[in-house]
């Protein structure tokens, strides 16, 4: 690898945590299948992990797979060790809103417990580094626009929003940007930061909104959407997200952190809706009704944030970055990789998670 316009040299082995998720994956098939850098997937393979989600890659000498717990400060040092990685991209956690309202725990322990216990065990193997290989490291923390918070009608996150967390999930990763930036402070460990908007694509686990919907639509059954539908989110294909973490690894400053956004906003009522309407051209009903006949408004979600949008100016200018896809274009790809890859999703639904609702009061405890 040559140094890049930014005069860094971009990095040849990476340890991604989280890399059998739907983020971790596409970083992974990008970086292993398009970039050529080496890649040691970390993943604890939780319930939401699908190795077979990395099928198109997991053959290449490029790729290694270690089944470890971020929590688990020895077995990471004895990974880095093994692996020597000159980066880390960390986006292994709990993710998903509505069960951290069933169940915050695994939230804390994941998001808050893991991101220190792997600053840890980074910060011991950056300090036994070499001097040469040590000014090179890079540690990478992913996280989302859910840190800031719920907008109005009007205005978008930047980079100095201050944060606003209002879900156990949001609050558990606001917690985990804090002790990034605390590690890079006190001890100089050299991070950058990334807060992104709502992703969607293929190999989309099954409990979010998008796949959610197109599945059921598939089946005929029940569309539930929160509320009135009027929450609006800011939707990035997941591709065009793993292409701006490889430029905010490669080349973004050291202490920085860059928001990343489709600006693409749209309420749910509507992506519901345009769901519906690519179902019914590639696979219309027998009976030749609408999938829109199968919406049907439900309790809404408790603290249920109104708006998210962000402003990604400081990524286009300093790195570049501009999305590839508009969401009319993603959204497309989207249903049509579901339409054809069901023995994915399908072996989800038999085990894992049934689409049941999930995150109403009525039902938590923890
Ligand atoms: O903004 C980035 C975040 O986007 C990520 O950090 C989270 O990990 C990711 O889960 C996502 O959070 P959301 O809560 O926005 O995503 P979710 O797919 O759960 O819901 C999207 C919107 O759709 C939200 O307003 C709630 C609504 N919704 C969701 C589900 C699952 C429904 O109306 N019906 C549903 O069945």
């Amino acid at each position: 690898m040559t140094p890049g316009d930014s005069g860094m040299m971009p990095p040849s082995k990476v340890l991604v945590t989280g890399g059998a998720g739907f983020i971790g994956s596409a970083v992974i098939r990008l970086l292993v299948g398009e970039i050529g850098c080496a890649v040691v997937n970390v993943d604890k393979l939780t319930y939401a992990a699908n190795p077979s989600s990395l099928a198109p890659i997991d053959h290449s000498p490029l790729y290694a797979f270690e089944q470890v717990d971020i929590c688990d400060r020895t077995a990471i040092a004895a990974v880095l060790q093994k692996h020597q990685p000159d980066a880390i991209m960390h986006l292994a956690a709990e993710s998903h809103v509505d069960r951290s309202i069933d169940g915050p725990g695994d939230f804390i322990q994941s998001n808050i417990v893991g991101t220190y216990t792997l600053l840890e065990a980074v910060r011991g193997y950056w300090m036994e580094m070499p001097e040469e290989s040590r000014s090179r490291l890079r540690f990478h923390h992913i996280s989302t626009d859910e840190v800031f918070g719920s907008l109005g009608t009007e205005g978008a996150f930047t980079e100095e929003t201050r944060y606003d967390p209002r879900s156990p999930y949001s609050a558990s990763k606001a917690s985990s940007d804090h002790l990034v930036r605390a590690w890079h402070e006190t001890y100089g460990l050299p991070v950058v930061l990334s807060n992104c908007s709502n992703n969607y694509g293929p190999y989309h686990f099954p409990e979010k909104l998008i796949p959610l919907m197109i599945i059921k639509g598939i089946r005929g059954e029940p569309l539930p959407v929160y509320g009135k539908g009027e929450n609006i989110r800011d939707w990035l294909y997941v591709d065009d997200h793993a292409r701006a973490l490889w430029a905010i690894l490669s080349k973004g400053r050291t202490g920085e952190s860059y928001n990343v956004g489709g600006d693409d906003e749209v309420p749910n009522i509507e992506v519901v809706a345009r769901v519906c309407a690519l179902l019914d051209a590639l696979t219309p009903r027998a009976d030749g009704v609408s999938h829109d006949q199968q919406i049907t408004f439900v309790q809404d979600r408790p603290g249920h944030d109104f708006r998210y949008a962000i402003d990604a100016t400081k990524l286009t200018r300093e790195l570049g970055w501009s999305p590839r896809e508009t969401f009319e274009t993603g959204l497309r790809k989207t249903v049509t990789w579901y339409l054809e890859n069901n023995d994915w999703w399908e072996r989800i639904l038999d085990g894992r998670y049934a689409g049941q609702r999930l995150g109403s009061t009525e039902t938590s405890s923890d």
